[in-house]
């Protein structure tokens, strides 16, 4: 039987319901317009390139180095640079070229295949100068 205090009672949940489903709401728009206002595609390249360098500089600083995680963020790394030029358009030609110039570290680090951390760090030394060389002309 339906009494006052069970109507007043169903109104309520009904109630937060509502509410649950506005703060829901909230959230989603909260977390599209960040999505778009957020990092710039370019910046977002440099990020993930930049986690990848971490994870691989922790290899080596932990000295925790196997082959097949090395190679997984050396793969990632190579995917992020080759995303420069679509990440950076209309740039000078010497952009490009440094670019390439961290293509190239990275392919011969990949083809090194280091399996130690000794030859990861080896392996690393051109790539981190190539991020450093084009940070110098272009940042
Ligand atoms: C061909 C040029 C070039 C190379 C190579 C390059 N970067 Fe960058 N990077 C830039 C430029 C230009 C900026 C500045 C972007 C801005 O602030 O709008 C930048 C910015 C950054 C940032 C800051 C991003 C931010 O949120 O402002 C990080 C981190 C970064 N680079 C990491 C790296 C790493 C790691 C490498 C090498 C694996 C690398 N970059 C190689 C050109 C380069």
């Amino acid at each position: 039987m339906l009494t006052t205090r069970s109507i007043g009672l169903t109104m309520r949940a009904l109630l937060l319901i509502l509410l649950g489903l506005a703060i829901g709401a909230m959230g989603a728009t909260a977390a599209i317009s960040a999505l778009r206002q957020g990092t710039p595609y370019h910046r977002g390249v440099m990020a993930v390139m930049q986690h990848h360098m971490g994870v691989l500089r922790d290899h080596v600083r932990q000295g925790q180095c196997e082959a097949t995680s090395i190679q997984k963020h050396l793969s990632h790394l190579s995917d992020g640079a080759r995303d420069i030029d679509e990440a950076f358009p209309s740039m000078d030609d010497g952009f490009y070229t440094a670019a390439r110039r961290l293509d190239s570290a990275l392919d011969a680090a990949q083809k090194a295949g280091p399996a130690t951390c000794e030859a990861l760090a080896a392996a690393l030394k051109p790539v981190g100068d190539a991020c450093q060389s084009c940070h110098q002309n272009f940042r």
